[in-house]
């Protein structure tokens, strides 16, 4: 496995690599999510390739950049050991040096649900998003479904760019509990973990009540809505019941809807969705 930080060597190692070349761009921390992403790029392509890198152009001021979890040594050992074959690990000034001043804007995809709650988050996701994929240019590019909205994103960005990847969405990975895989789950106590639940809880009561024939969106989200608070610890940003396609609120559920939401446990703020 070659680890390799500077573009110009990633280019070098890239016309030595046997294509097709599967890439599967993370911030590290891995856990079992992004692992389950890396064995599909392993089997499906000649050569994987993962990066790792903590993008600041995606954290708002008062978001966690600085304590986001980050462990490299351990990333490395579990990246080794799927049988990865190359690892970019830029540091913040070969991705952004100075005088950089050129951002992707991804246009309306980006603008509500996590754009609306997380200002400028898609801007900093669709810039380092286009250069990793225009640094490694892969044949296919591995996201997870937890972050829906950032893989709709980046489907838009990769069509309206021709940045010519194939973007694989794979399934959320889930603890026993359903609780979904994040790399900010570290940051829960022992009670919050357990306040965690009611997102998954949430979401199968979507899932319940709409396969029984409700078809009402606000009702379905008053619901849910109702099954969170009963957690003190909780605190919901947005209850999402929009078009999959293009995140347009429903009040009718007759397509296939993306059910969405963002709930701070304490000071965590934690993602999931499901498609009904
Ligand atoms: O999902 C993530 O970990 C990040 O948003 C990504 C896609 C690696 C871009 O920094």
């Amino acid at each position: 496995m070659q680890v390799i930080e500077s573009v110009a060597a990633f280019r070098q190692a890239y016309d030595a690599a046997a294509k097709p070349l599967g890439l599967v761009p993370t911030m590290g921390f891995l856990h079992e999510g992004h692992m389950a992403l890396v064995h599909r790029a392993r089997e499906e392509n000649a050569t994987a390739a993962v990066s790792i890198f903590v993008n600041p152009t995606q954290f708002g001021p008062s978001e966690d950049f600085a304590t986001y979890p980050r462990d490299m040594d351990s990333d490395l050992a579990k990246l080794e050991e799927a049988g990865v074959d190359l690892v970019l690990a830029p540091t913040v000034d070969e991705v952004y040096p100075a005088g950089f001043d050129t951002h992707v804007d991804v246009g309306r995809i980006g603008e509500r649900l996590e754009g609306e709650h997380r200002a400028g988050h898609f801007h900093g996701v669709a810039t380092v998003v286009c250069k990793l994929l225009t640094i490694v240019r892969p044949n296919r590019a591995y996201f997870g479904q937890k972050d829906a909205q950032q893989c709709l994103v980046v489907q838009r960005l990769n069509e309206d760019l021709n940045l010519g990847a194939e973007i694989v969405v794979c399934p959320t990975v889930r603890d026993s509990d359903g609780l979904a895989l994040s790399s900010r789950n570290v940051y829960l106590s022992a009670d919050e973990r357990v306040a965690a639940l009611s997102l998954n809880r949430s979401l199968r009561l979507a899932q319940e009540l709409h396969s029984q024939g409700e078809s009402d969106a606000p009702h379905i989200r008053q619901r849910m809505h109702e099954l969170i608070t009963t957690s003190p610890l909780a605190d919901i940003d947005y209850i999402s019941i929009a078009d999959a396609n293009n995140l347009n609120e429903l009040d009718t559920i007759d397509r296939p809807a993306l059910v969405s939401l963002a709930v701070r446990i304490g000071k965590t703020r934690l993602i999931d969705n499901v498609i009904i």
